[in-house]
């Protein structure tokens, strides 16, 4: 089995992005194979600090090569980002980025279970320290919560017929291995997509369920606006249309001011300012990028910035 390395997606444009000040306090809540942190540290003097989180204990150890004394890993979900900085006496910071879903070796990693290419026992846990593997869920998840977590995570049109497959499998002999699930699935799903495994979407789904992927980005994105400094800039990378979802209408709803009914006596210089400012418009990689990378071709930057208010 070969693993390949991470290769940065949006390298320049995410760090960019951040306008890092060599004296500033700056966040990298995915630091996966450290590409974008380490850009961040270079653009940092003796006074600049990076607190970077990875709850993958192997995206951890990885870490453990970084060489600058502002430096710091903590192996924890980023959603516990307000908490790490009470922790350090960290007021505000100067910019946040994330990158977010999995790295390369994540995907590549047989044993970690989240690809139907290996057959290998079915984890797919980022952090393989704690928490219920994806066996684990599909043992007990009742039918409805399957087929709406396959159905609302991974858009599978055959999301009842899957789960009804899976539920009934089960009943005879646990469903244990990604060789078990992607056999399960390919019969279940009646058409095919050109280009694409036909398991390719439940495996997305039960991923970003086991990871609780999707809360993490809920739960993270209002600590960020209330703990960057005036002029902070967040940055985040998605990777699928859902997660890019939650990021712009974030965004969106930060920047305007709030939504009045009409008529209402309030002068538009009472109300309370929008706390962000959107940075330009969604950044995509470039085609030389995808040609490179072609792993890199769903993703989506958009940036905000700290308002004054
Ligand atoms: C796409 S990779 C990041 C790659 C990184 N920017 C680089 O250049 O090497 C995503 C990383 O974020 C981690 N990750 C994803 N969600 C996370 C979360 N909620 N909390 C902490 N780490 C997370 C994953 O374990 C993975 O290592």
């Amino acid at each position: 089995m070969t693993t390949s390395p991470h290769i940065t997606v949006l390298l320049n444009e995410g760090v960019e992005a951040l306008a890092v000040k060599p004296d500033g306090i700056y966040v990298d809540g995915t630091f996966g194979r450290g590409g974008h942190s380490r850009a961040i540290l270079a653009g940092l003097g003796a006074q600049g600090r990076l607190i970077a989180f990875d709850r993958d204990p192997t995206a951890v150890q990885a870490a453990g090569a970084v060489d600058h004394p502002g430096f710091e890993i903590i192996h924890a979900p980023f959603s516990s980002f307000r908490e790490a900085l009470d922790a350090r006496s960290i007021g505000v910071v100067d910019g946040v980025l994330l990158d977010l879903g999995v790295s390369s070796p994540q995907l590549d990693e047989a044993e970690r279970g989240m690809s139907f290419r290996f057959d290998a026992p079915l984890d797919m846990r980022m952090d393989t320290t704690r928490g219920t593997t994806a066996a684990e869920w599909l043992a007990e998840a009742p039918l409805a919560e399957i087929t709406q977590v396959l159905r609302e995570y991974g858009e599978e049109r055959f999301a009842y017929e899957i789960a009804k497959a899976l539920v009934a499998a089960r009943a005879t002999s646990p469903v244990e291995t990604t060789g078990q699930l992607a056999a399960l699935v390919e019969k279940a799903v009646r058409t095919r997509e050109h280009g694409q495994h036909p398991a390719t979407r439940t495996f997305q789904a039960i991923r970003i369920r086991v990871n609780q992927e999707l809360e993490e980005l809920s739960l993270i994105l209002p600590q960020v606006v209330e703990r960057l400094a005036p002029g902070g800039r967040l940055a985040v990378i998605s990777f699928h249309s859902l997660e890019d979802r939650i990021v712009k209408r974030f965004m969106r709803d930060e920047s305007r001011p709030p939504q009045l009914p009409a008529r209402l006596p309030v002068r538009a210089a009472d109300l309370p300012k929008p706390r962000l400012g959107l940075v330009g418009k969604a950044v995509r990689p470039s085609d030389a990028e995808v040609a490179a990378n072609p792993r890199s071709r769903s993703a989506v930057l958009r940036i905000a910035q700290r308002m004054e208010c």
